[in-house]
């Protein structure tokens, strides 16, 4: 079993805090944990566009780092309702989610179209977090491996060796996303971590099993000790248990110190 350094908890906020909204949750979210040692802990959220510059402002980087949600691969063009790496780099934006499941199922992103997000988020000094998850018909014909294998070799073509480091990935099975959900089990993701593990180091060698991957789907606080327990999860990536901030609280201080004995 390998631990990395380092635990990373964080939320998507999706479309549902406004900038009113995320200024409070964060401000509070920042003083709760501001005990907790961020030399071994990193913590982020990734509110609405709108938000991402109050967000910014309203706690320091050392306590949250804050994402964009979604990012154009274009620096500028024709493409209305679109936002470009050098607009979020302007609100000192530091992590771009990439391919979250919405993104895929909802508005028809492909594996081509998060690749050229990933490169134009290296481009620009942004930490890229991809998400990749199969379905649940992809899980019931047998080919989740495959269908993980292909979103990552897809999703991370280009990628130079030496910008692994710089990535990071969630494994969001689809079936276990949102209210619908259904939580994957412990064993089940940690199955699944090491698949994706095993597929980043056959494109990145050793540097690629190095890259953080954190699970998402239905995390709560029933069942994020025992996620977190398992080799190969190096963080979680939380959706509703995560949108109030005394509960985010307590939830993380559930799991900081199972990840400080793994
Ligand atoms: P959930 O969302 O925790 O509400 O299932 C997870 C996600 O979409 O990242």
């Amino acid at each position: 079993m390998r631990k990395l350094a380092k635990l990373y908890i964080g939320t998507n906020t999706k479309m549902y805090k406004t900038v009113a909204d995320t200024v409070a949750f964060l401000t509070e979210l920042g003083r709760l944990t501001a005990d907790i040692d961020r030399q071994a802990f990193e913590l982020f959220v990734i509110p609405s566009f709108t938000a991402l510059e109050s967000a910014r402002k309203c706690v320091p980087p050392a306590l949250v780092k804050i994402g964009a949600q979604n990012m154009h691969w274009e620096d500028e063009g024709q493409f209305t309702g679109e936002i470009s790496p050098p607009m979020l780099k302007e609100l000192g934006v530091e992590i771009v989610e990439i391919g979250h499941s919405e993104r895929r199922h909802v508005f028809g992103e492909s594996d081509a179209d998060e690749n050229k997000k990933v490169l134009a988020a290296l481009k620009h000094g942004f930490t890229p977090l991809l998400c990749v998850g199969e379905t649940l018909a992809q899980k019931e014909l047998g080919i989740s491996d495959e269908s993980l294998s292909i979103q990552l070799k897809i999703g991370l073509s280009g990628v130079a060796r030496e910008d692994a480091r710089k990535l990071w990935v969630a494994y969001e099975p689809v079936w276990a996303i949102g209210v619908n959900g259904i939580p994957a089990s412990a064993g089940y993701a940690a199955e699944k971590q090491w698949v994706i593990k095993r597929v980043l180091g056959d494109i990145f060698g050793d540097a690629g099993r190095e890259i953080p991957v954190f699970y998402g789907g239905s995390v709560n606080p029933g069942n994020a000790a025992e996620l977190i327990a398992q080799p190969y999860i190096d963080g979680l990536f939380i959706g509703r248990s995560a949108w109030n901030a005394c509960a985010f609280n307590e939830l993380i201080r559930k799991v900081v110190p199972v990840f400080a004995g793994k």
